[in-house]
């Protein structure tokens, strides 16, 4: 393990934080994990012992503490802090910047963003509420002069269900798509352990400080028209198609139900107003990442849909055990009588 790049995560039992975390124990980096004690779940607790297996120390703590923070990173000799808490803990990282600007010895901080630009993306209400958190932590980053990267990795590879803060946890459709409005407007699919990979390669890279960096892969630009069409061929069916309008995603925003309206938001920013294509990257602030590391390849989306059949052939193989089914076909065509059979 290198003595370098001694990382502090916070969030690592989280849906995007874990694979943060994977990527940091792959890389050989010395790696801290800010766990919150209290009360937890059983996968939690296998996800910290998962990745405590795998080197990580453990150091109990909430980033509402400053003394906590600032002596945690001077005992550990943190370089960098990469947080990945979720929407509701945003304004929580302003202690954490305090603490970081406090002890003046973290070399780079990358908090919580993970999506889009929220400098340029302008979603409706209550996506633009997290937005103006996001923003309000850039802002007293930047005052307080903490070297920083904004990691705008879009969206993650899976089905972009309109109200699910964690789509790559549930299959893509079996029954029907629910499409978009026309369902042509592109966004870019990325696989997590991507997110988690170019993430750490950017914290050790002098050309991302105080930079945004954008997960832009040409090869995994879809539109969720194409998106179903994959899907279709993958699992050898073609499904209904139901329309979501603009209107819809506007009222299940406008329900205010959080987190399931700031992610209405966010889609109609996505799939109506093109927010991850409408916008070049001419700022001196922008860099691509397949610009960076123009010789490591993203995964394809096509390979991301292949570990989604995986788990559905894993799936059919424990209902086959426990009442003698018919294996895949069945889980696909039982529940899904609107479903077409391609490939007999
Ligand atoms: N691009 C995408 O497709 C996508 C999708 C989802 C999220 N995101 C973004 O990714 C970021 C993370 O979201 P997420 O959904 O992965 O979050 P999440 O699953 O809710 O996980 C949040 C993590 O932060 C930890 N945490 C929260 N408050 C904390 C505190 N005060 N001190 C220490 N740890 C704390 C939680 O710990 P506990 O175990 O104690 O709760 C948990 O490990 C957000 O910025 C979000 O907007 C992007």
């Amino acid at each position: 393990m290198s003595e370098t790049n001694r990382t502090m995560i916070i969030g690592s039992t989280g849906f995007i934080g874990r694979f943060i975390a994977e990527a940091s124990l792959d890389a050989g980096h010395p790696t801290y994990l800010l766990i919150r004690p209290g009360l937890t779940s059983p996968c939690k607790n296998n996800t910290i012992k998962f990745l405590q297996e795998r080197g990580a120390q453990i150091i109990p703590g909430s980033i509402n503490d400053q003394d906590l923070m600032e002596k945690a990173l001077k005992e550990h000799n943190i370089e960098v802090v990469i947080s990945v808490v979720g929407g509701e803990s945003t304004l929580d990282q302003l202690v954490l910047v305090e603490a970081i600007r406090a002890v003046g010895t973290v070399k780079r901080f990358l908090p919580s963003e993970f999506g889009h630009d929220i400098d340029r993306a302008d979603p409706v209400e209550p996506g633009l509420n997290m937005y103006n958190m996001k923003r309000k932590v850039r802002r007293s980053i930047e005052a307080a002069g903490i070297p920083y990267t904004y990691i705008c990795c879009n969206s993650i590879a899976a089905w972009p269900y309109h109200d699910n803060t964690h789509p790559a946890e549930v299959l893509p459709p079996l029954d029907k798509f629910k499409i978009y409005g026309d369902g042509t407007v592109k966004a870019y699919f990325v696989a997590g352990t991507d997110i988690g990979k170019f993430t750490i390669k950017s914290i050790n890279d002098a050309r991302t400080v105080n930079k945004c960096v954008h997960f832009r892969p040409s090869s995994n630009l879809f539109s969720i028209n194409e998106l179903a069409s994959l899907w279709e061929k993958k699992i050898g069916y073609i499904l209904p198609r139901e329309t979501i309008t603009e209107d819809d995603l506007l009222s299940a925003a406008k329900e205010m139900c959080i987190p399931r309206s700031v992610v209405a938001s966010l889609t109609h920013d996505i799939f109506i107003k093109g927010c991850q294509v409408n916008y070049s990257m001419d700022d001196s602030m922008d860099i691509e990442v397949s610009s960076l590391y123009p010789s490591t390849p993203f995964r394809a989306i096509d390979e991301c849909l292949d570990e989604f059949v995986m788990k559905m052939v894993d799936v059919a193989k424990v209902v086959d055990k426990a009442v003698g089914s018919d294996g895949i076909k069945n889980i696909i065509a039982n529940p899904k009588p609107e479903g077409i059979v391609m490939n007999a």
